[in-house]
């Protein structure tokens, strides 16, 4: 039987010359001019194989794509676009699209890549399912995200030194490794060093390297991150947390592009890219003179703020159903998350944000007995969560913490602090009686 082809393409003259040319390879070609049309049918009906222009109407193909990969994980989705940009390749490539054609493209060009896309899929259907997405991919389109997308493919290609901002678990390494990814040095190490977690006295041999004997148990020459990594990306993450002494070390490696091991006299030039990254506020601690302002200036050539989830919530949805695949496929589980478990979702605050979405789906997904995350089970799930984010403290007792605050913050007044957490009130209505105030 011939397969299923939906083609989304809002200009008549481009649909018809498709849709025929298509035809007549032998493909099933059902074609559609809006994104409405094409989301109703992908709704009633999975398809194997999608065709979607990107510029549609209010809504894009990107949209269109999520849609066929959250009805059908395994669908080969292929976009086209007159306008397209790094930014929408990236974000094509990211959320799981099989190939991108720039118009105008030859029509055999197009053929290829459906025959490619079914190929893939006929044969490697089972490797493709149990081989797990790479953690580089990055899922959620609110306005935001799609934001540092395009920050991310402007500077990706450069050697521009980034620093990214933003609390935990809300994605700073995945769009470290993705800067990476996009650049020339990508067939080079990227290396992540934690410096919130060596110690002081380790970093700069652990950075630098260090020769035999300089120090005690020093015993033979040890090659650092810098010169290991040479030519590819160094992660630095909490670089909030260096102290005073590294932070000069680290200033005249920016500067000089040097390195000299530690007890050794000479110095050796690295080509090495520095991404930064902290969830604390840095411009606050060069305030308090904690931070050297030099050592600021120099990292954050480019700077990235990463929102809190709780301030993007319509990547909750996406986010949400990007996990349940995966885990349902680690766990080989088939569980759903009902609407009403997709608002409960939403309507939490998440402290510890994409993180610990993951790791609640994660739980969710091993633990629901009926297959089916309704609200219920969702609001359960998150009351009996500890949070390891949170220094013991339960999600539950975060959020209840959290929305104290802001309720003080607002003197009592209900619907600003709901306007302030970014819920409705009902929600919010709903979250004190739980908590019984
Ligand atoms: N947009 C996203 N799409 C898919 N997965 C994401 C996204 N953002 C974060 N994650 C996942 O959430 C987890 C936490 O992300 P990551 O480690 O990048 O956070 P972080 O900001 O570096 O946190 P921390 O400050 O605690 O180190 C990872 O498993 C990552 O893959
Ligand atoms: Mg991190």
């Amino acid at each position: 039987m011939s397969e299923q082809i939906l083609l989304v393409e809002d200009d008549s003259g481009v649909r018809t010359t498709i849709a025929t040319c298509l035809e007549l390879e032998g493909f099933n070609v059902e074609a559609v001019s809006s994104t409405r049309d094409a989301l109703e049918r992908l709704n009633a009906n999975g398809y194997p194989l999608v065709i979607s222009d990107i510029y549609i109407d209010d809504r894009t193909g990107l949209d269109v794509l999520a849609e066929a990969k959250r009805r059908n994980p395994s669908c080969a989705v292929i976009l086209m676009t007159a306008r397209g940009t790094m930014e929408t390749v990236m974000a094509a490539t990211r959320n799981g699209a099989f190939d991108y054609l720039a118009e105008p493209f030859e029509l055999d060009t197009l053929i290829e890549s459906v025959r490619r896309a079914i190929n893939s899929r006929s044969g490697e259907d089972e490797d493709a399912e149990s081989e797990e997405l790479p953690e580089s991919e990055m899922i959620g389109s609110s306005a935001a995200m799609v934001d540092i997308y395009k920050t991310v493919s402007r500077v990706a290609p450069t050697d521009a030194t980034v620093l990214i901002e933003g609390e935990t678990g809300t994605g700073k390494e995945l769009i470290a490794r993705m800067i990476h990814r996009f650049s020339m040095r990508s067939v080079h190490p990227f290396v992540p060093v934690d410096c919130g977690s060596i110690p002081p006295a380790l970093l700069e041999s652990e950075l630098f390297g260090a020769v035999r004997g300089a120090f005690t148990g020093a015993d033979r020459d040890r090659i650092g991150v810098f010169e290991a990594a040479n030519r590819g990306t160094v992660f630095l993450d909490e670089i909030g947390d260096i102290d005073g002494a590294f932070q000069l070390r680290l200033l005249r490696f920016l500067q000089e592009r040097e390195i000299r091991p530690v007890g050794s006299p000479r110095e050796k030039k690295v080509d090495v890219r520095v991404v930064a990254a902290t969830n604390r506020d840095v411009r606050k601690l060069v305030d308090d003179n904690r931070f050297r302002e030099d050592l600021w200036f120099r990292l954050s050539v480019v700077r990235l703020t990463v929102p809190p989830l709780r301030e993007r919530r319509s990547d909750i949805p996406p986010l949400t159903h990007f996990f349940l695949n995966k885990y349902n496929g680690r766990y080989n589980r088939n569980v759903k998350v009902t609407e009403s478990g997709v608002r409960a979702l939403r309507d939490f605050t998440w402290p510890g944000n994409v993180r610990q979405l993951q790791h609640l789906v994660e739980r969710l997904t091993i633990l629901t007995p009926q297959d089916r995350i309704d609200a219920e089970a969702v609001e359960d799930a998150i009351s009996a969560m500890d949070s390891h984010e949170g220094g013991g403290e339960t999600l539950a007792e975060t959020e209840a913490d959290q929305i104290r605050r802001v309720l003080a913050a607002t003197g009592g007044n209900k619907s600003r602090a709901a306007q302030i957490l970014g819920i409705e009130r009902k929600t919010l209505y709903r979250k004190l009686e739980r908590m019984k105030l």
